[in-house]
């Protein structure tokens, strides 16, 4: 049981000469017991410097940390009653392993008796029992990975850090142990705080994601709310496989209709009537230049008698098995659609294109914030 609060949380860097190089920006983060927190964000966000400082391998420059209300910042790693498992997970090779998942029990000097009942219920846990003899180059690398795992669980800690431990897994392996770790979590009564650069990985498991950029926050949110509801043309690109699109444009609002003209496209017009029901008036913002978002999956062809919203070539098409992909391009403006996997498309191919009307984003070219969602309510 742990609830962890990172309150106004800096951390400064000695830059050599340069000076001070703030990798973590004053954060404030409130993880709740029991939950599964994904810190997400680009490489050099500051993800594992946030979480060494939570389990204490790392200094902190100024603000709090709080476990269970009390304040940790000076409180040694040992003492935090947190595990942390790490990219690079050296076991040790000499040792079998269950060696190597006893070995932090024996330095805390733990009875050989609950030593044996800890390891062995961990290794049921993660199906380790039938290689507890083995030593670690016996292993699979996935293997080795729940051995990792395994020596985190054996502690029964209140707090476990991940940070990106699946990245030296192929790509199956890693979907494997995503289930393991969630199945984890809902086995033990336990906080997680698990780094890492995958938005796959931090949708999938996550029941809130923070996601950061350049040591800040900047969206906390369960993720279906990050993936319909991005406050920032930041997170809106970074949550979602692939990417959403964005057209840079104008609004204009005529005879009671209000409608978006993206200014890239050159070879035809692109002209998308927003739809009223939207819960922001976009009249309001008659001449404003602003970047709207679409989804690959909410771009469809026109049906018939469908007026489109704008004509693009394929470029290339992607079969992915149950959908495709489509590489396209307008002009200057090149986008991505998914659509149905039953239509075949040819390079060259000519496509008149809709977007769903309630689907849409803008955002301000400036601040890059959606305006497109009331913040307060969201
Ligand atoms: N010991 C250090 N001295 C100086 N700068 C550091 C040090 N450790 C990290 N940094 C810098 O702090 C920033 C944040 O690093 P951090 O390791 O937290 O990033 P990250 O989000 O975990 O990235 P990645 O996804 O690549 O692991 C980076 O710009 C990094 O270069
Ligand atoms: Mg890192």
């Amino acid at each position: 049981m742990a609830r962890v609060q990172l309150n106004q949380l800096v951390k400064d860097y000695r830059d050599g000469h340069k000076g001070i190089f703030r990798a973590v920006k004053s954060i404030d983060l409130d993880i709740r017991d029991h939950e599964f927190m994904v810190l997400v964000g680009p490489s050099g966000c500051g993800k594992s410097t946030t979480l060494r400082m939570i389990a204490g391998l790392e200094e902190i420059s100024s603000g709090s940390i709080l476990i269970d209300d009390k304040v940790v910042n000076d409180v040694l790693p040992k003492n935090r009653d947190i595990a942390m498992v790490f990219q690079n997970y050296a076991l040790y090779p000499h040792m079998s392993i269950f060696e190597n998942m006893a070995f932090g029990l024996k330095l805390m000097k733990y009875s050989k008796g609950e030593i044996k009942q800890r390891v062995e219920d961990a290794a049921d846990i993660l199906g380790l029992r039938p290689l507890l003899e083995r030593k670690p180059k016996a292993l699979s690398g996935g293997q080795r990975q729940r051995v990792a795992v395994g020596r985190a669980i054996v502690r029964q800690p209140k707090v476990f850090l991940f940070d990106e431990p699946l990245s030296n897994l192929d790509a199956k392996m890693r979907v494997q142990m995503r289930t393991e770790i969630s199945k984890l979590h809902e086995k033990l009564d336990a906080t997680m705080i698990y780094v890492t650069h995958d938005q796959v990985e931090a949708m999938t498991m996550g029941d809130r994601i923070c996601v950061m950029k350049d040591g800040n926050i900047m969206q906390v949110a369960d993720p279906l709310t990050l993936y319909n509801k991005p406050e920032s043309k930041f997170v809106a690109g970074f949550i979602g496989s692939p990417p959403m699109n964005f057209f840079p444009g104008e609004i204009s609002h005529q005879d009671g209709v209000t409608r978006f003209h993206a200014s890239e496209t050159t070879a035809s017009p692109m002209h998308v009537i927003i739809d009223p029901k939207q819960n922001h008036d976009f009249s309001q913002l008659n001449g404003r230049k602003v970047i709207l978002g679409v989804r690959p999956e909410d771009i469809s062809e026109a049906r018939d008698g469908q007026s489109p919203h704008l004509q693009a070539t394929v470029e290339l098409s992607e079969p992915m098995g149950a959908e495709t992909y489509l590489h396209l391009r307008n002009g200057d403006q090149s986008f991505i659609a998914r659509m149905d996997c039953s239509r075949r498309y040819q390079s060259g191919q000519c496509l008149s294109l809709c977007l769903k009307a309630d689907k849409l984003h803008f955002f301000d070219p400036e601040s890059a914030l959606n305006l497109s969602i009331n913040r307060s309510s969201s």
